[in-house]
């Protein structure tokens, strides 16, 4: 999906390191990295923790003025600077003029949502009128199911991915039981074959070209929030357009990771959450994306007055001028508390682009996966050392930044250990730790003394459980 860049991440690292005349496992080829990175400033606009400040810390680890590893972008991105400057001005004109808010000021609070969607345009590769900031991730994927998810008698199924994300799951289920169809025969789940941890795109297209004429929405994550592993969206949707069904995807772990064209694309509709890469804090507002080409057709099930024509909703005479188009899907007017973090982080965005953050984040999970396989890679097995591998694709075209990790000693007691040493990343069940270097607020120092921290927890497994592989 995205071009390849001229040198493979593991090339670059061994350049380097031979440039340098030292292993690539040296300190000095992430700081040569980290001084090549022309977005390197970028961490400036963002609070990083201190180590000092995380719950789970050791201080007899770890010098307590150092900043934590915060690999967990993808989970909860971190706060940008002028966050609290956007909030107190809102604030302070709330508190100064209270109602008149809403029309006066750098963001009149009833425009506000449309004021910043031309800061989400190149993140997810459409233009304004195909995007709408709303809600939470989860509203937004049963609102759009609901006008895209209309089953027939023969055409009446969902497909997604096995293991998808519990709310995806739950909103699939919910919408097939609202039209009374069976779970079982409606909810065609694919798994990804014997044996293997993520899915090979022949197969997902196979199921969609002998089912597709009973599939009625193809249903995908952008990103797995498990495995870290993107799939082919356009490829995707192409095949299951092809087979008449309607293509949609979640991107809450693909927006503000990887490059996104969902216009070019074709896809039909998508809907994010703003709180992981694009940090814009807990409960951020979400975003949905409602193809051109269904402007005129495809409508919103429920309505609320923000979907009426601005031009004559005041006028309150309940005569419904419904804004064709994305637009339209809004209930309530927007949240000015939660635009404000949203537009301080696109502000950032937009000066870092798209396209060079893919860049150096490509480098950058590349040369984490390359240091974790040259300590602790499966090669290293029968050396008793223990193994750490990696369940996200290695092929750059089929991940973003995540890297999911598991472990042949006990995963728990490693995490808590990274957790002492001030690596923030998480465990999810059944047994992988997410790591995700961010390419905004991450460095490939970062990337190396995670390593450190990584080497230095094993070998306390290894202390306390004896021989681990
Ligand atoms: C892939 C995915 N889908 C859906 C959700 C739920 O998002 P929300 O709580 O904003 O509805 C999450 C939350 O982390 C997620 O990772």
């Amino acid at each position: 999906m995205e071009p390849l860049p001229l040198e493979l991440p593991a090339d670059t690292v061994q350049r380097v390191a031979s440039e340098l005349r030292c292993p690539p496992t040296d300190e000095r080829v992430a700081l040569r990295l980290d001084e090549e990175d022309k977005l390197r400033h970028f961490k400036e606009y963002f609070y990083i923790p201190k180590v000092q400040d995380l719950p789970p810390i050791d201080l007899s680890l770890v010098n307590k003025d150092e900043s934590a590893i915060y690999f967990s972008g993808n989970s909860l991105g971190l706060q940008p600077k002028t966050v609290q400057t956007y909030l107190e001005e809102e604030l302070d004109k709330w508190a100064k003029m209270g109602v008149f808010g809403h029309s006066i000021g750098k963001w009149p609070w009833i425009t506000a949502d449309e004021n910043i969607l031309g800061l989400m345009t190149d993140i997810v590769g459409a233009n304004e009128k195909e995007i709408v900031l709303m809600n939470a991730l989860s509203v937004n994927l049963h609102l759009l199911l609901l006008s895209f998810f209309k089953p027939t008698p023969t055409r009446y199924k969902i497909l997604l991915e096995a293991k998808a994300f519990p709310s995806d799951h739950y909103a699939i289920e919910s919408q097939l039981q609202l039209h009374g169809l069976d779970i079982e025969k409606s909810m065609r789940i694919i798994n990804p074959r014997e044996g293997e941890e993520t899915w090979r795109t022949e197969d997902i297209l196979e199921v969609i070209e002998k089912e597709g004429d009973s599939i009625a929405v193809v249903l995908f994550s952008g990103i797995h929030f498990y495995t870290g592993q993107l799939f082919n969206i356009p490829a995707i949707t192409k095949a299951g357009q092809a087979k008449g069904c309607f293509v949609g995807f979640d991107l809450a772990h693909a927006v503000g990771n990887v490059e996104l064209h969902l216009h070019d694309w074709g896809v039909d509709f998508a809907c994010w959450c703003s709180y992981k890469y694009l940090n814009a804090g807990a409960g951020g507002i979400g975003g949905a994306f409602v193809h051109e080409k269904h402007t005129h057709t495809i409508k919103p099930q429920l309505v609320g007055w923000f979907g009426h024509e601005l031009s004559t909703r005041f006028k309150m005479d309940n005569k419904l001028q419904l804004i064709p188009g994305a637009s339209g899907f809004r209930i309530s007017n927007p949240p000015i508390l939660l635009i404000c973090p949203l537009y301080a982080s696109l502000e950032i965005f937009k000066k870092a682009t798209m396209k060079a953050l893919r860049r150096k984040s490509i480098l950058l999970t590349g040369y984490l996966e390359y240091m974790i396989k040259h300590c602790y890679g499966k090669d290293k097995e029968g050396t008793k050392k223990p193994v750490v591998n990696i369940i996200t694709p290695s092929c750059i075209e089929d991940r973003g930044c995540q890297l999911t990790l598991t472990f042949s000693c006990p995963i728990d007691y490693i995490f808590q250990e990274l957790g002492k040493r001030g690596v923030v990343c998480d465990k999810r069940d059944p047994n992988g730790l997410r790591v995700a270097p961010v390419p905004l607020y991450n460095s490939f120092h970062d990337v190396y003394k995670f390593i450190n921290h990584l080497s230095s927890a094993i070998d306390s497994a290894e202390r306390k459980y004896g021989s681990v592989v």
